[in-house]
């Protein structure tokens, strides 16, 4: 049976089946459901407490609401895509069990304010839970770097052997990046935490609401001043999914990295077998499927990125129909983006790094920058010292040998400055420890990062 539209009034025809089938909502939107019924019973307190309609009336109609909230939390709510959105099934299953008083709730409220204030609810509550995820992320990186001060590895550049690294610093870099995408989300707060309730369909409302009391009672920090931005803006949900991207791209990197370390190649770290998964025909293999989908999934987020601000863009003034296609990639963005942070938390944990591996492969070549420097403190300038650890470089390779066997002999046909000290220098714990400056990777520099991390996590 065809359900009465509750905007049914100046319609003599019902609405077509497609139409009804093509502009519906609520198969998604539901989710905003308990934000939804939130920000109904604070309008209806408000409503009583105003005298906008009797006290007893604001009453039934909370009590009403609350009992729809628990159906729809045991899920024994019947949704209906004839009633097109979740305020609409919400309001009519109000009427249904309260009465004609049921109808009084929407006085002074239009679902222009009502939808972007569900979920604005939504995504305070969902980027403060984004929030404490990269905290635990953040946390598991301290502690591998903690574990990992001592292992030496060899950085890149351009995927090249480049210098020697001490392995902490590796997970340091990655704690300063989600240190900074907690704070772009953190930043963010304060533009979504912001009420649009009372602005009516766009020109704000003609009954005395009292705005205040529902933001004090939704735990809004702030108001929203102009009821036009109030209903039509969605640049603060816009920032979110930008920053959601950042963040997937960060975490996108770490996985490759590790991707790459756990191949047979590398073999730098062994991923638990808890986190992986086998291959239904090679028997040999164990996959870094959990880090190949965070990469993978970075396509979703950026594709939700696309799609809102496509969505708005030459998007007249005030409300338009186009912003329903807000709350999709929204869901699908924080869905993704928890999912991602909480997996790569699990691998970082229980990574386990190849000590003997690393500090083998952080030798050789990856100390020539270091050879260089050692001429240059003897008064050789730095562009002709990089000539002649070319050419030593050059030498070795061509008989097939790494820097490690060669001889201070050897190294004084080269340069006659090079002298017994020369050879501390094909040891990448030394050459690690050399680099003292302020962010480097020598010891005492990534304890004291460590050290300050330990404070301000
Ligand atoms: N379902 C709609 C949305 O998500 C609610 C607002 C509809 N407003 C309207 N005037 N048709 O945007």
């Amino acid at each position: 049976m065809a359900e009465k539209k509750l905007w049914g009034g100046r319609f003599s025809e019902s609405t077509d089946a497609f139409v009804e089938e093509f502009t519906e909502s609520v198969s998604f939107d539901k989710e905003l459901a308990l934000y939804d019924i939130a920000g109904s019973i604070a309008h209806a307190r408000m409503l009583g407490n105003q005298e906008i309609i009797p006290k007893e009336d604001a009453e039934k109609i909370i009590k009403g609401l609350e009992k729809i909230r628990e159906e729809i939390k045991q899920g024994k709510f019947q949704w209906k895509k004839e009633l097109e959105d979740v305020h609409m099934n919400i309001e009519k299953a109000l009427i249904e069990k309260i009465g004609d008083i049921g109808g009084k709730l929407h006085t002074g409220r239009s679902r222009n304010d009502q939808v972007i204030t569900a979920f604005r609810l939504y995504l305070k509550e969902e980027t403060n839970n984004i929030i404490n995820l990269l905290r635990q992320l953040k946390k598991a990186l301290l502690k591998k770097a903690e574990e990992t001060v001592d292992i030496v590895m060899p950085a890149y550049t351009h995927l090249q052997r480049a210098q020697p690294i001490r392995l902490a610093h590796y997970f340091l870099a990655y704690l300063e990046m989600f240190n900074r995408d907690e704070e772009r989300f953190k930043d963010n707060l304060k533009r979504i935490d912001q009420m649009p309730l009372g602005s009516g369909a766009l020109a704000g409302v003609d009954f005395p609401l009292d705005r205040e009391q529902t933001a004090k009672e939704l735990g809004f920090s702030t108001i929203m001043r102009n009821s036009l931005d109030a209903t039509a803006s969605r640049d603060a949900i816009i920032e979110f999914l930008a920053n959601a991207s950042i963040c997937m791209a960060n975490l996108s990197r770490i996985s490759e990295d590790l991707i790459i370390w756990n191949s047979a190649e590398f073999s730098f770290v062994e991923l638990p077998d808890k986190l992986t998964t086998g291959s239904s025909i090679m028997p040999q293999k164990k996959n870094p499927d959990v880090l190949e989908l965070i990469r993978g999934k970075v396509g979703r987020v950026y594709g939700s990125l696309m799609a809102l601000l496509t969505i708005v863009k030459g998007l007249p003034m005030a409300y338009n129909r186009d912003l329903q296609e807000d709350k999709e990639p929204v869901f699908d963005a924080v869905k993704t983006l928890k999912g991602s942070i909480i997996g790569m938390t699990k691998i970082i944990e229980d990574l386990k790094p190849r000590k003997e591996i690393m500090e083998k492969s952080a030798g050789g070549f990856a100390l020539a920058t270091d050879l260089a420097n050692y001429l240059v403190r003897k008064g050789v300038p730095f562009r002709n010292a990089h000539h002649i650890v070319g050419q030593i470089v050059g030498y070795l390779t061509s008989q097939n040998r790494e820097l490690e066997s060669i001889t201070l002999e050897e190294l004084k046909k080269f340069s006659p400055l090079f002298e017994e000290d020369a050879l501390q220098i094909l040891d990448p714990y030394f050459v690690a420890d050399a680099r003292k400056t302020y962010g480097g990777t020598a010891k005492e520099r990534i304890l004291e990062q460590i050290q300050f991390w330990k404070q301000n996590i």
